[in-house]
């Protein structure tokens, strides 16, 4: 089974990937990820992409066709993938139909994370992550169960991400509704999208979306 999760920053794409990883077993795809590796890797891609990420905006289009191609190849013959974060502008998506028609892959659902932009502001201020294993947390609605500790492994550093500030989170919002919202119709009229809201609490948002992967 392979599905794409698209929603704004912050909708919560990251946190059902990683469900969806641990319940049935799929690989998380995340270009945002991605970009952050090569950001800490100091590569050219990495110190070109900061620069972009930093200010909010999007990376170009033919360097992240190119990395998601290579990591789809990498990943075929697993359970299946999960995109996340890709594809995020019309080419993106276009490249993409024609690269899994290469590849001879089906794209079984697209789900779209809706949520306001008061909880989008809210959920990034408060987000931090182990610096040891990535473990997302929030100050308020996903707290280590010991604090100061991870939970998955013990760690006990954690980070914030640069560009969870508040303006660059309203750069990436423009982002997000002028480059990214467009591609909603495209795969509207394919018939493939399916809605969730994201407002829910975490594990109702995860059963609705097992509701569509199990066709209930
Ligand atoms: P990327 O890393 O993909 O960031 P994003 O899309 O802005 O999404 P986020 O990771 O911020 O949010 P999320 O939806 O995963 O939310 P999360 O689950 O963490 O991209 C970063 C940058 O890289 C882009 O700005 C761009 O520059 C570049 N880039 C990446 N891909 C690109 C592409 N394809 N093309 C061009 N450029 C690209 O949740 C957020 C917080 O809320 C967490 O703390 C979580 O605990 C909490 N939370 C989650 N769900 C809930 C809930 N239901 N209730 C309460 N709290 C919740």
């Amino acid at each position: 089974m392979n599905l794409i999760l698209f929603g704004p920053p912050g909708a919560g794409k990251g946190t059902q990937a990683q469900r969806l990883v641990d319940t049935y077993g799929l690989v998380q795809l995340s270009t945002g990820d991605m970009l952050r590796s090569e950001v800490a890797s100091g590569s050219d891609l990495g110190v070109r992409a900061k620069r972009i990420m930093d200010d909010g905006q999007l990376v170009p289009d033919d360097l992240m066709i190119e990395m998601i191609s290579r990591q789809i190849d990498a990943e075929n013959g697993s359970g299946g993938i999960i995109l996340d974060g890709f594809p995020r502008t019309t080419g993106q998506a276009e490249a993409l139909d024609n690269m899994l028609d290469t590849k001879g892959i089906k794209m079984d659902h697209v789900i779209q994370l809706e949520v306001d932009e008061d909880a989008i502001v809210a959920r990034l201020s408060g987000r931090f992550a182990c610096s040891s294993c990535g473990t997302g947390y929030h100050d308020i609605y996903a707290k280590p169960e010991v604090e100061g500790v991870c939970d998955k492994c013990g760690a006990t550093e954690f980070s914030r991400r640069s560009d969870d500030n508040a303006e660059t989170v309203r750069a990436r919002l423009a982002a997000y509704n002028e480059q990214t919202a467009p591609i909603l119709p495209y795969y509207e009229e394919k018939g493939s999208l399916k809605r969730v809201n994201g407002l829910d609490g975490m594990e109702i948002v995860f059963a609705e979306i097992r509701g569509i992967i199990e066709g209930e």
